[in-house]
């Protein structure tokens, strides 16, 4: 994973749960917590953090993810406005997920390896994205679309069906819009 992803997670944790904790966590991992955000780190050092974090503070490990990608999505829109503002609305942004927005982030962050979300647009208010990824992160992918639902200003269900956890070689997220 790219360092960015390091470095927002630090930042969540921080704002969240304090820069003591943080510290803790990163002693446990045995992690300096200094990372450059254009680096590519093992998938396995974000998810041990995650793993300590989960235990240290009690909280399933899918829900922290679930969090980490509502944390994202405005520490995103911070950084690159661009790629989002210019959407009417959430479905438009997210069905450009696959054929512009991870495109521009793999220019930003050469070898970064975003996931799959191809969209299948049903009607104006509901769009199915199908997501693949050896990742499995379709907690994150929740949390981010939540995110992004809040900075669009919508009301908004998903339906999860099917995932990856349960044994599909992928997940469908329907997202509908109230
Ligand atoms: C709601 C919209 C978005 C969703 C659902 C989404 C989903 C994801 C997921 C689930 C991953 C984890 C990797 C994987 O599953 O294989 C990921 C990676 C990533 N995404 Fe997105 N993303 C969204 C928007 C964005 C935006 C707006 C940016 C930046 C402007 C971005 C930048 C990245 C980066 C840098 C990675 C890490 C890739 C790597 O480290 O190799 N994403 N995205």
């Amino acid at each position: 994973m790219k360092g960015i992803v390091m470095n927002i997670l630090a930042e969540m944790v921080e704002t969240q749960l304090g820069l003591e904790e943080w510290n803790n966590v990163l002693d446990e991992a045995d992690e300096s917590g200094i990372y450059t955000s254009t680096a590519i780190y093992d998938d396995e050092r974000l998810l041990n953090l995650v793993g300590i974090l989960s235990q240290r503070n009690n909280i399933p490990a899918s829900d922290l993810v679930f969090a980490f990608g509502q944390f994202m999505f405005p520490a995103f829109y911070k950084r690159y406005p661009q790629l989002i503002d210019g959407h009417a609305n959430m479905l438009d942004f997210l069905e450009s997920l696959d054929s512009v927005i991870h495109v521009e982030v793999v220019k930003l962050y050469p070898g970064a390896i975003t996931p799959g979300f191809e969209p299948d647009r049903r009607s104006q208010d509901q769009l199915f994205l199908k997501y693949e990824s050896n990742r499995n992160l379709c907690r994150l992918a929740e949390g981010l679309i939540d995110g992004a639902a809040s900075h669009f200003g919508h009301d908004y269900t998903i339906a999860h069906e099917p995932c990856a956890h349960h044994g599909a070689d992928h997940c469908g997220l329907l997202v509908s819009l109230a």
